[in-house]
């Protein structure tokens, strides 16, 4: 078994810049979990499924082979052996994402990848129920979070260094409802685990964030 580090928390607290550093820090594997969901939904919006009907995402979940590998130690993510790393991280992909994860043949298909990933490896998962639902035995737990406005700005100061335009109005409601969908599904939804530690980042630096996670690990 390896050492596990679960790290859940709602969309732009800083999951993955943090999980990158503590794994660097600690010598672990950055498992990035969002990305198999986003994988995913790369798939559903190439063929055209609405993911309010349930029953084609369901089906269309049987033609999908979501994989994973590390090149130079960056996660990469395959869609039916098609790197589609590069994909991933758009606005559409991720509302496609929020609402597909919620469909139980979405989260079932991708269990077992995440599971048996923890199983071999030192591993720091990051995702939404990681702590509560995939690694219920992690050896630590963390809940990061920040306020609504915090992590609004985050996102508009990274789309605005990558030059797209956007609105701080638009971003803050997008947040809301991503938060909305990922807190209220019905399976597996974001919840602080009762063994957790919750970190609040809102007032807090990089580093600082990194030291307080990486102090509670081995
Ligand atoms: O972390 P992210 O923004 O890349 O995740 C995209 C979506 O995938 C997120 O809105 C909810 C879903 N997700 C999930 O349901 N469970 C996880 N463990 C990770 C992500």
């Amino acid at each position: 078994m390896g050492y596990n580090v679960a790290i859940d928390g709602p969309a732009g607290a800083g999951k993955s810049t943090i999980a990158k550093l503590v794994a660097k820090e600690k010598g672990y594997i950055y498992v990035d979990t969002g990305a198999m969901y986003r994988g995913l939904a790369i798939h559903f919006l190439k063929k055209g499924v609405d993911p309010e009907d349930k029953n084609a995402v369901a089906e269309a979940c049987k033609d999908a082979e979501v994989t994973i590998g590390y090149e130079n130690g960056v996660q990469q993510i395959y869609l039916n052996g098609e790197n589609v790393t590069g994909m991933l991280r758009t606005e559409e992909v991720g509302n496609m994402a929020s609402k597909t994860s919620a469909i139980p043949e979405v989260r079932e298909k991708l269990l077992d990848l995440q599971r048996s990933l923890a199983e071999e490896k030192d591993v720091i998962m990051d995702g939404r129920d990681i702590g509560t639902n995939i690694l219920p035995d992690a050896d630590v737990k963390i809940y990061l979070t920040a306020s609504v406005e915090t992590r609004a700005k985050r996102r508009y100061d990274e789309l605005k260094e990558k030059g797209v335009d956007c609105s701080m109005e638009e971003i803050s409601k997008d947040i809301r409802e991503r938060d909305e969908r990922d807190m209220t599904r019905e399976i597996a939804p974001l919840r602080k685990a009762e063994d957790a530690v919750l970190v609040d980042s809102s007032d807090m630096t990089i580093p600082e964030v990194v030291d307080e996670i990486c102090s509670h690990c081995r």
